[in-house]
């Protein structure tokens, strides 16, 4: 298979763990039989610093050009200072509406090498926790009509039925592959567009005879993912709600360094980023933990190019050098062997 790859290494740690991912994605070209080509474009600070905006023309236009995008992360105290409107964070939300990547899949998986790390109680969490969240990413108040004048600022959050259906398509379709199980998030009993997303998901309910739809208030989905998330299977959520619960639901993972997310559009092209941040204090160290990015290529090579065995023998060779203890800083316990960013990238590819 030929296809063409957008890489965006970004900001903070993002080179470093990108130069290991995409060691590993050399080893499944010559192992596999596949022929990558690989473009490096600017975005974030990074593109800042060079071109004085967080995502260049250039980039949107090469990674539009491409098969499927790779980012590693953005942003740092560098630039906090910028206006909103040149904060790296637009790099990143620019790509997401740029490329209409609409669905983004974050699953949060407890490692069973890593469940110390685990803050909730054993018996909480069982011996085992594999949570995917939807979150709806390019609608709502991330993307609404907003404005601020001296005193005074307003967000809006707005959605449409066009965009809840989209959405709700994926989630229905992914609780079908999985638990049969899904459970939708919003504020209905104060927001309308939540309201309207209740009302949208009741009526596609029908549609997906075999999965089970169920409805929890956005406070109270924080409480019970706290509370006992075994119930949870697959959540649907809008974009603002689905960015605070899929970092708390990775937080209850203990492995946030751990895990990728893919940003999907209608067609083939996702763009494919690690959940974590940038960690700027770490950059350069050869501290930082490349297995999200590693995992994220793994999720590149399953979801936009049907490459399910390359996907799968990645997480495996993963899961064998976590087997032998060797853990980086983040995720490292007493008697287990700690090691670098590189040292991690190459087991991992000696391994596949
Ligand atoms: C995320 C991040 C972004 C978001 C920021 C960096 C704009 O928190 O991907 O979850 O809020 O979506
Ligand atoms: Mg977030």
């Amino acid at each position: 298979m030929k296809k063409r790859i957008a890489v965006i290494p970004g900001d903070g740690i993002g080179p470093d763990i990108m130069g290991e991912a995409l060691n590993v994605l050399k080893v499944v070209e010559k192992k596999f039989g596949h022929e990558f080509s690989v473009t490096e474009y600017l975005a974030g600070g990074a593109a800042l610093d060079v071109y004085s905006t967080p995502l260049p023309e250039e980039t949107l236009s090469g990674c539009k050009a491409s098969d499927a995008v790779l980012l590693g992360s953005l942003g740092g105290p560098k630039w906090d200072g910028l206006p909103s409107h040149l904060r790296p964070e637009k790099g990143l939300l620019g790509l997401r509406g740029g490329l209409g990547l609409f669905c983004n899949l974050r699953p949060a998986i407890m490692y069973k090498q890593l469940s110390d790390a685990c803050p909730l109680k054993a018996e909480v969490v069982g011996d085992e926790l594999n949570i995917m969240v939807v979150r709806e990413l390019t609608g709502g108040i991330y993307f609404g009509k907003r404005e601020r004048d001296g005193e005074s600022a307003y967000d809006t959050m707005n959605y449409t039925k066009g965009e809840i259906e989209r959405i709700m398509h994926k989630g229905f379709e992914i609780a079908q592959k999985r638990s049969k199980r899904l459970c939708s998030v919003d504020k209905a009993n104060i927001l309308s567009s939540s309201q309207l997303w209740r009302d949208v998901a009741n009526e596609m309910a029908k549609q997906y005879p075999d999965v089970e739809l169920s409805h929890l208030y956005v406070d109270n989905a924080a409480m019970q993912l706290v509370r006992n998330p075994r119930q949870f299977d697959v959540i649907v959520t809008e974009n603002m709600f689905g960015d605070i619960l899929s970092d708390e639901a990775s937080q209850i993972t203990g492995s946030i360094g751990m895990l990728p997310s893919a940003s999907l559009s209608e067609g083939h092209m996702g763009m494919y980023e690690p959940i974590h941040g940038s960690a700027p204090d770490i950059a350069g160290k050869d501290l930082a933990n490349p297995i999200a990015m590693i995992l994220s290529v793994a999720m590149m090579l399953r979801h936009s190019f049907g490459l399910e065995a390359e996907a799968l023998a990645i997480e495996e060779a993963i899961g064998r050098v976590l087997d032998e203890g060797y853990r980086t800083a983040d995720i490292h316990s007493p008697g287990m062997k700690k090691i670098g960013t590189k040292e991690m990238g190459r087991r991992i590819a000696e391994a596949l």
